[in-house]
């Protein structure tokens, strides 16, 4: 029996390296995506990983997807809540919607999955959640009220969580990544980036596989002590 995962946000990016370490650990993978069509039909084709369609941030459409998934695949053991967005401005130019949304997808996108997953996980004794958080979730971001906030809710949210999910066999840890070289990433501007990677240790940006090697040990069969922990992988930026 080949345990069934699901990674949000899980087409592109670190998602895309999480959805193929997973599929390269033996996993049935479904990676859920929000809107980009043609890159995640070019990831199906490419790896051959099934894609299911919704929002995150909506939780009716996370509960009718993660259904349609148990369906169409079968019962869902591991959870990646890694899809997220930046609103980045700072708090004077900040409005509200740049606010709500980065809370309802960051930060609504883990309740409603684990709305639709953990009960599941809890009745046959066995789960995995990973959730996705940031350094700047840690350690805050000019320019990043909303995002800091909701990874750092990411944070609280998997230490309680685990404490709910440890008699059951049901793990849940956080991963912090540091700056790494995806899409987000090069949307900060050239000289604010400059700067940041000044500051890493390690000196360059992270890649998506660096992370996705965490959650790969993470969702092991015989990582089942490890729980509530968040693994920072950032380069040396913040060492907490
Ligand atoms: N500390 C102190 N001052 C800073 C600063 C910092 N870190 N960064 C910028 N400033 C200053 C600037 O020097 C400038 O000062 P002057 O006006 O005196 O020249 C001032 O702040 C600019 O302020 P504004 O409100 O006018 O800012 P802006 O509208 O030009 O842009 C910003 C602000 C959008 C936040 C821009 O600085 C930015 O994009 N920063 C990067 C934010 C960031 O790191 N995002 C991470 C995205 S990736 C990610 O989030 C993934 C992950 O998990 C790691």
């Amino acid at each position: 029996m080949t345990r069934v995962a699901i990674v949000t946000g899980g087409t592109r990016g670190i998602g895309k390296a999480i959805s193929l370490a997973l599929k390269d650990q033996g996993r049935t993978v479904v990676a859920n995506y929000a809107g980009n069509e043609e890159k995640a039909r070019a990831f199906t084709e490419e790896t051959g990983i099934a894609a299911y369609r919704w929002d995150v941030g909506d939780h009716e459409a996370t509960l009718a997807g993660c259904k349609k998934v148990e369906e169409e695949v079968g019962a869902v053991d591991i959870v990646v809540n890694n899809a997220g967005i930046t609103r980045d401005a700072t708090l004077h130019k900040m409005s509200f919607e740049d606010w709500n949304e980065v809370m309802r997808i960051n930060l609504g996108g883990c309740f409603n999955m684990a709305k639709a997953c953990f009960p599941g996980m809890r009745e046959r004794g066995w789960g995995r959640i990973v959730n996705i958080g940031s350094i700047n979730g840690q350690a805050g971001q000019y320019g990043q009220v909303n995002y800091a906030a909701a990874k750092s809710g990411i944070h609280g949210f998997t230490k309680a969580l685990a404490q709910e999910g440890a008699r059951f066999g049901v793990t849940v840890n956080a991963i912090a990544p540091g700056y790494i070289d995806t899409d987000m990433v090069s949307a900060v501007p050239e000289a604010v980036l400059e700067k940041i990677v000044a500051r890493i240790p390690i000196g360059r940006l992270g890649h998506a596989e660096e992370i996705a090697r965490g959650v790969a040990f993470l969702t092991a069969e015989d990582a089942e002590f490890v729980t509530g922990s968040t693994m920072s992988i950032n380069g040396g930026q913040h060492m907490y």
